[in-house]
């Protein structure tokens, strides 16, 4: 058997994740394959997944789904009616209808998704001054959590014809507008920094060629606000660490209060997995 594990990952969470499922599939005796899809979003490319047996997919949370970015990509991707799995790592907050709502398009695209899981993994924003969202996640029970969603997930790839999960649909949030008349949507920009260059550097340029959508700018050292995704993936491959987000206390003091999260509610979240 040879599995392939998809993956995008900004701040490198997911990938973490990504390389520990990867171990204990090889733990396992099974051959798989990490396959890091950042080049392929930017490029609008697809791997090859014909020699896959199953293919694992994992991504980060944002606002409650996989990325944009990622959701128009795997339209791209067919799955011939292969068996896949998918994961998510989530800073804590929410995980909104990610499972639903990526499980939707995965079949679309013709894919057989056996099971999920969902991972804590530190807040994207805790690079920024203001933001401590779940500071020391994954720790040693999330693996033990990713390992056993492995070892159960693989038994589970290897029977006749396994079930595929359902994850309830999410509530409706606003009610459907009779008639066809078509609105213009205006995308709100949120009130929340970019990143930016704060001093001079050694013009490396991975800022540029690491940014999911080509966002940032190495020599003004700003982000395009129209096209940056807040992955915050250029403050931490920086190796001069010159890039910064900005203060980011609003935001965690909103999202906070919003779904009541103490430090000890936080504390008590665990990993999951859906079979
Ligand atoms: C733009 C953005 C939106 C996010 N939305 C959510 C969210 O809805 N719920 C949540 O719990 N975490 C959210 N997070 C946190 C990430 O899901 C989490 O930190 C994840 O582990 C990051 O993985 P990565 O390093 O692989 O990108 C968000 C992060 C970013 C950058
Ligand atoms: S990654 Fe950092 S060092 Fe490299 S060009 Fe960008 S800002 Fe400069
Ligand atoms: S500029 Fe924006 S989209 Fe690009 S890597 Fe930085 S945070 Fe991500």
């Amino acid at each position: 058997m040879n599995v392939g594990i998809l993956y995008f990952s900004g701040t490198n969470m997911t990938a973490e994740l990504a390389k520990a499922i990867q171990n204990e599939f090889i733990q396992q005796g099974i051959k798989a394959e990490l396959v890091n899809l950042l080049t392929h979003i930017q490029n609008d490319t697809t791997p090859t997944i014909d020699n896959y047996n199953g293919v694992i997919f994992g991504f980060p949370v944002y606002g409650g789904r996989a990325p944009n970015i990622v959701r128009d990509w795997l339209q791209k991707l067919r799955g011939n009616e292969k068996i896949s799995a998918m994961f998510f790592t989530y800073g804590g907050v929410s995980m909104g209808s990610a499972h639903y709502s990526t499980q939707s398009i995965l079949e679309e695209q013709g894919f057989r998704v056996i099971g999920s899981a969902e991972f804590l993994a530190k807040h994207s924003y805790n690079v920024a001054p203001g933001c401590n969202l779940v500071p020391n996640r994954p720790n040693e029970d999330d693996y033990q959590v990713a390992r056993d969603f492995i070892r159960k997930l693989l038994d589970k790839m290897q029977q006749e014809n396994p079930q595929q999960i359902s994850f309830e649909a999410p509530p409706e949030r606003r009610p459907k507008r009779k008639g066809n008349k078509k609105k213009t949507k205006k995308r709100r920009r949120s009130p929340f920094p970019f990143p930016s260059r704060e001093e001079d550097c050694s013009m490396c340029l991975k800022c540029e060629e690491e940014c999911p959508t080509r966002a940032f700018n190495a020599q003004t050292g700003e982000a395009d606000p129209d096209n940056c995704i807040r992955c915050m993936r250029c403050v931490v491959i920086c190796p001069d660490n010159v890039i910064f987000m900005g203060d980011m206390s609003d935001f965690s003091q909103k999202v906070r209060s919003w779904r009541g999260l103490t430090n000890e509610k936080l504390k008590q979240l665990k990993s999951k997995y859906f079979l």
